[in-house]
């Protein structure tokens, strides 16, 4: 697909704005909206996208879903508990909605577009009205106009690999925002549905994304999440090919007090990107990088590309120039076939590079992957023991790892009060890692200069200076 077919074209979305005005006019239209959301940033920030478009439509936020007039749940497919607890949900609110006739539900994301999904939603959910896939979010508008005059289920999964510029957002936070760089994934790591999900890999243009990071700055946003199923292959396809290291050199320039990012992939971790974030004045020193895996073995069944000792050298040149960089990454265990000594080369790995945080998670087979061909499951005793002991090896590590902030000074944005306290508010360092310090709400979306004192239930206690 060349990008001209790629970017919905102007007319189209002023046409879906067109439709959100004559949705504001229908007398019987849905006056209030709850969004559910499942899954990773990528779809908290469509979520976003969605309650802009709705609140363009005219809605008000309902805080409890069983209160709204219309509710959508953005799934997620990556594991199997996810989608299970998504269809969970959906199905309790077709009970909720005997008192509440008037109700329209809708179930939209990553789960919808599975093979067969949409076939399932016409069949088995006929109480669902909407059903939509991520490449068809912005026609929203359209399809809440056509289902509201005919009353009739309306399923839309056909659109892919597009990419939809400018649709109202309407924010989570004030003073943090995600700003998506680039879409879909082309690395088909062997267990991974996102791909099949998500679309091939589309990076939006760099022009574009300043002008909205500049945009952001200028409105008082101090804080912002680039993002991308794999932000370190960003650009390519784009005129020029430019790399996210010269992407990020640039949103550097804009001024924009604190600049994340996620998820990168350790094999298209590049040198010159650990210089710009070495050199980079905001870009904060933090570094999500998943490793799935200790074990050469695994990491080539689950298509990574990568060796165990390729991966320990990048993180060995992000520690050498960038002293102190927050570290955290993703890992699976019981991956088909994996045994206890491939296990152990995990464990090992997790030990000698000593994250800040990690994410784990059981393997989980997903139709249409490559490894849900694989045999040699391994038990369910087996992965609950492996997993308990990777999170007990995890958060010993932790203690150890944070105390090194302890007389350190921190830059923290408050993102709220402090759950355990109503003297003290909470928000992350510049290392990524959660700390409490003495504030009011008054504090909240600012950056406070603090010093850490302690460490308490692996959250770090800070002191104002
Ligand atoms: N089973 C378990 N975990 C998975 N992940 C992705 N696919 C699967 C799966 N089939 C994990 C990976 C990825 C994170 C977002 O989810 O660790 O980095
Ligand atoms: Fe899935 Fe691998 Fe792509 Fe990440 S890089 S989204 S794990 S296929």
């Amino acid at each position: 697909m060349d990008r001209g077919e790629m970017i919905v074209p102007k007319e189209e979305m002023e046409r879906q704005a067109r439709f959100a005005r004559e949705v504001r006019l229908l007398p019987h239209r849905p006056q209030s909206y709850h969004v559910v959301t499942y899954g990773c940033q990528m779809n908290a920030h469509d979520s976003e996208k969605i309650a802009g478009m709705l609140e363009e439509m005219g809605m008000v936020p309902s805080a409890r879903r069983e209160d709204a007039d219309f509710v959508i749940f953005n799934t997620c497919c990556v594991r199997e508990n996810a989608e299970r607890r998504a269809l969970g949900n959906v199905t309790w609110l077709k009970e909720v909605r005997k008192q509440k006739p008037d109700m329209v539900i809708a179930v939209c994301g990553c789960m919808i577009q599975e093979p067969g999904m949409a076939e399932i939603i016409l069949r088995q959910y006929r109480f669902v009205d909407l059903a939509f896939g991520t490449s068809n979010m912005h026609k929203l508008p359209e399809m809440l106009y056509e289902t509201l005059n005919s009353g009739k289920q309306n399923v839309n999964v056909e659109d892919r690999d597009v990419i939809a510029e400018d649709l109202p957002v309407r924010r989570l936070r004030q003073d943090a925002a995600y700003v998506t760089i680039m879409y879909g994934c082309d690395n088909f790591c062997s267990y991974c549905i996102v791909p099949y999900v998500r679309g091939r890999e589309r990076s939006r243009e760099p022009d574009t994304i300043l002008r909205e990071v500049e945009n952001l700055a200028a409105s008082g946003v101090k804080e912002i999440m680039l993002l991308g199923q794999n932000v370190n292959s960003y650009g390519k396809g784009l005129p020029g090919n430019p790399s996210f290291a010269e992407l990020l050199k640039r949103l550097d320039g804009t001024g924009i007090p604190r600049i994340r990012f996620m998820t990168s992939h350790p094999k298209d971790l590049s040198d010159d990107l650990i210089g710009v974030m070495a050199q980079g004045k905001n870009i904060l020193p933090q570094f999500h990088l998943p490793v799935q895996s200790g074990n050469n073995e695994i990491l080539k069944k689950m298509n990574r590309h990568y060796t165990r000792e390729q991966y320990l050298d990048r993180v060995e040149k992000l520690r050498a120039a960038i002293p102190g960089i927050g570290l955290s990454t993703d890992i699976i265990v019981s991956f088909p076939g994996e045994t206890e000594a491939q296990f152990e080369d995990t464990m090992n790995l997790v030990n000698e590079v000593r994250y800040d945080s990690a994410f784990t998670f059981v393997y989980s087979p997903r139709t249409g992957t490559k490894a849900a061909a694989m045999k040699e499951l391994i038990p369910e005793e087996v992965s609950s023991e492996r997993i308990g002991r990777l999170i007990a090896l995890q958060e010993s590590l932790q203690k150890e790892t944070l105390k090194r902030f302890i007389g350190q000074e921190e830059e923290i944005l408050v993102e709220g009060m402090s759950k355990r306290s109503n003297l003290a508010v909470s928000g992350k360092g510049r290392h990524a890692v959660s700390v409490t310090v003495e504030g009011d709400e008054q504090d909240i979306g600012q950056i406070l200069k603090c010093r850490i004192t302690g460490l308490k239930n692996n959250t770090l206690i800070g002191e104002r200076i």
